[in-house]
């Protein structure tokens, strides 16, 4: 095998799905333990990213920097390279995570044991089903009473559409929360509180059979042997190949605040989950091992130190090797730079990166020349596909209080809408400037940081658009045709898109009607 085979088997990168308040910052801070990047839990910052109000988000924004930092971290984990890429908690941004999604190989579900399948986690899910990405399931707070565990697979099973099969095996729950029994490795593993937050296992007893397990369980050493019995018989058992095909799922039960149950999962993790794949990509699509480098933006974000206005490109590596002062080609624009500064996510602090393998993330400073979607390589001009752009669902026309900070907005704006939280609308006609977005708090973001980082006072209006979609036409006549008859409804996007903004939903679906011969995008794909 070679260096950079080597190097792609041993990657591991992943995103956690999960409904607010499942454990997944909990959940993450324990995995970074048991890498070894962090000595104590409890140092994630940006916890409970904001997802409150408005204020509180002002207020964590100041701390940017610091989610930059850990919007993707980087761990050892025995001979593995674990790559876990962080999604915004907020419901505003789910576009950045629906984006993030497409950069990882696999996804890890954190469920509350108590709620059961949640309304977002349901919504992630199709986003993943739309890849196939493989999911495994950890079943969080079983130090509360929950649901019992059958019903949570069950639930899982009819609302997620993706068969369970449990790995671990709860021991109880709640106050008669005793462990885990691996049924793969027949193993009890025993629990202990540990509040402390260090990595640590607690006792652990070969096999069901052990009398030991009697001496410590009591009668739940029996009604385990039995639940064992009836899941061996009716359940599913683990099968690799359809955990990869998307199919089935391995389900881990544990407590993420005690540091119990997730070692059993990493283990398996880094053993099962796939190493980088193989990407569709224009006009062929690109293996990890090819020896030339490429990769793709899946997300831009800006640093709130005024002073040093990076913003930063995270591009997935998916072929090849990045190394430090090589020079890479943006595809879009045929232009080469040479990157001798990227950001590697090591998680304790933000290195400059020597080298970056297929499945790694690294950080490229961006003075607005990069935007999501963009294709890196050595020269071939491929192109990275499906990298989603989603029709924003509110309009808003930014009105600046100052006549003089024209030119301030537009700069700010087009910047900030890079990043793709929000999107910027030019209509063909007259000067307004129409942001959009998926959710109302955009806005407020927009013109916070519009004041703070460009000086720029500006409100947001109401404005007459309900619903855009991205134009396409094979046959430019009638394009062109469609660009008359609809100049007062079509603007361009911050790529230079052309755009339909309807007035309405039904003035969408006339138009529809009217030119069968256009289509109309609800996602554009960068
Ligand atoms: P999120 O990122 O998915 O939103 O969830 P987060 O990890 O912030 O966890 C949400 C809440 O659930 C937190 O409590 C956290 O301490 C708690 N939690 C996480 N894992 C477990 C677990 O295994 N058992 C129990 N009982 N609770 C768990 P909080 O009170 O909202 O926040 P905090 O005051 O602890 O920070």
């Amino acid at each position: 095998m070679s260096e950079l085979q080597q190097e792609v088997a041993r990657r591991r990168t992943f995103a956690i799905i999960s409904h607010p308040d499942a454990g997944k910052t909990t959940v993450t801070e324990k995995l970074l333990l048991f890498g070894g990047a962090i000595q104590l839990a409890g140092t994630v910052k940006g916890r409970k990213s904001a997802r409150h109000a408005t204020s509180d988000w002002m207020e964590l924004e100041k701390q940017r920097g610091i989610s930059v930092t850990s919007s993707v971290m980087q761990f050892p984990f025995q001979d593995r390279i674990v790559n876990l890429l962080d999604t915004p908690g907020h419901e505003d941004f789910s576009e950045d995570t629906y984006r993030t999604l497409t950069a990882v190989d696999s996804a890890l579900m954190v469920i509350d044991a108590a709620k059961g399948v949640e309304e977002r986690t349901i919504k992630l899910m199709d986003v993943c089903r739309m890849r196939a990405t493989p999911i495994m399931t950890f079943m969080n707070k079983l130090d509360r009473e929950g649901r019992d565990p059958m019903e949570l697979m069950d639930e899982v099973e009819s609302v997620l559409r993706i068969r369970c099969a449990p790995v671990t095996w709860p021991i109880g729950m709640g106050k008669r929360f005793r462990g885990v029994f691996h049924l793969l490795d027949d193993r009890v593993h025993l629990y202990s509180a540990q509040h402390s937050g260090r990595a640590q296992s607690g006792e652990i007893v070969e096999g069901l059979d052990n009398p030991r397990l009697d001496e410590l369980l009591g009668d739940q050493a029996r009604e385990l042997r039995q639940e064992v019995e009836l899941i061996r018989e009716a359940g599913n058992e683990f099968d690799e190949a359809a955990y990869l095909r998307g199919e089935l799922t391995p389900v881990f039960f544990g407590s993420a605040i005690n540091n119990f149950g997730l070692r059993e999962l990493l283990e398996r993790f880094v053993r099962h989950a796939p190493p980088p794949q193989p990407r569709e990509a224009e006009p062929r699509p690109v293996a990890p091992e090819e020896p030339e480098f490429s990769g793709f933006v899946f997300k831009i974000q800006a640093n709130m130190d005024p002073n040093h206005r990076d913003r930063i490109a995270f591009l997935r590596v998916c072929s090849g090797a990045y190394r430090k002062g090589m020079r890479i080609r943006q595809v879009r624009t045929g232009k080469d730079m040479k990157i001798a500064n990227a950001i590697t996510f090591l998680a304790s602090d933000r290195d400059q990166v020597e080298t970056a393998y297929p499945g790694d993330i690294i950080g490229l400073h961006n003075h607005g020349t990069i935007q999501i979607g963009d294709t890196f390589s050595e020269g071939e001009a491929l192109k990275f596909t499906g990298v989603p752009n989603f029709a924003p669902e509110l309009f808003r026309r930014a009105v600046l209080r100052d006549p003089m900070r024209m030119k301030a907005l537009q700069k700010g704006i087009t910047e900030l809408c890079e990043e793709g939280a929000s999107q910027l609308f030019r209509p063909l006609q007259g000067n307004d400037l129409i942001v959009g977005a998926v959710g109302a708090l955009q806005f407020d973001v927009v013109a916070f940081r519009l004041k703070n980082e460009y000086g720029v006072d500006c409100a947001f209006e109401p404005v007459n658009v309900a619903t855009a979609r991205w134009v396409r036409c094979e046959d430019p006549r009638r394009l062109e045709q469609f660009r008359e008859r609809n100049a007062q409804s079509l603007a361009t996007d911050v790529a230079g898109e052309l755009a339909y903004i309807a007035p309405s939903r039904v003035n969408l679906q006339l138009t529809e009607e009217r030119w069968p011969e256009v289509e109309f995008r609800a996602t554009r794909e960068h």
